[in-house]
């Protein structure tokens, strides 16, 4: 496995290898086996697109409660830089009142992204909304909302594979990358 990668020109290096990645999802989904164990209806996840795809496939099948899964997309990044505006670009088209919802992110910077989604799910009356991230940067976020179920803290460093992209390129990578020191 070759431990440096470039996209777009620019060189990364692993900063978290798969089994790390691994190892944290599971203890997040034994969380949700626990906190959504005897829930009456089964639970929605909520995919953040395009980035939490791979974080979605590898945490259900981890999951022990019948649960439904849908997706959404958002966009506020452009290269390694949010633009701090929000478009919804595809969001939930059947009834979500009264259910329990569980938004999944592959990470939480600035939280600006999450709160638009968090404001968004809510103003469709479900039962609950909270978010299950992989990574979240705690030094850049700027907002009170808690983050129940986060995977991996990480500092500000801006990261690429396992569906986190470098402008759509890197996503496939199995391990995580970060900016490598020349
Ligand atoms: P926020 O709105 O500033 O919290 O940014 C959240 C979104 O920006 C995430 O859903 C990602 O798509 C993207 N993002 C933030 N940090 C990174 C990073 O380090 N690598 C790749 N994408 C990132
Ligand atoms: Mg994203």
């Amino acid at each position: 496995m070759s431990q440096r990668v470039t996209l777009h020109g620019r060189d990364f290096e692993v900063m978290i290898p798969a089994d790390k990645i691994d190892e944290v999802v599971a203890r997040v989904a034994e969380r949700l086996n626990s906190d959504y164990a005897s829930c009456e209806r089964p639970p929605i996840f909520v995919c953040v697109l395009s980035g939490a795809y791979m974080f979605l496939a590898d945490l259900v099948r981890k999951l022990t409660f019948d649960h439904e899964i849908t997706f959404v997309q958002i966009s506020s990044y452009e290269g390694t830089q949010s633009t701090g505006v929000v478009r919804r670009k595809l969001g939930i088209d059947f009834d979500v009142e009264g259910r329990d919802l569980i938004i999944v992110e592959d990470i939480v910077d600035t939280g600006t992204s999450i709160d638009h989604m968090v404001d968004y799910l809510q103003s469709l009356a479900p039962r609950s909304v909270e978010v299950c991230t992989l990574f979240f940067k705690p030094d850049n976020y700027r907002y009170d909302r808690p983050i129940k179920y986060c995977a991996m803290n990480i500092g500000n460093e801006f990261i690429v594979g396992y569906g986190l992209d470098y402008d759509q390129l890197g996503r496939n990578l199995k391990d995580i990358y970060v900016i490598a020191n020349e």
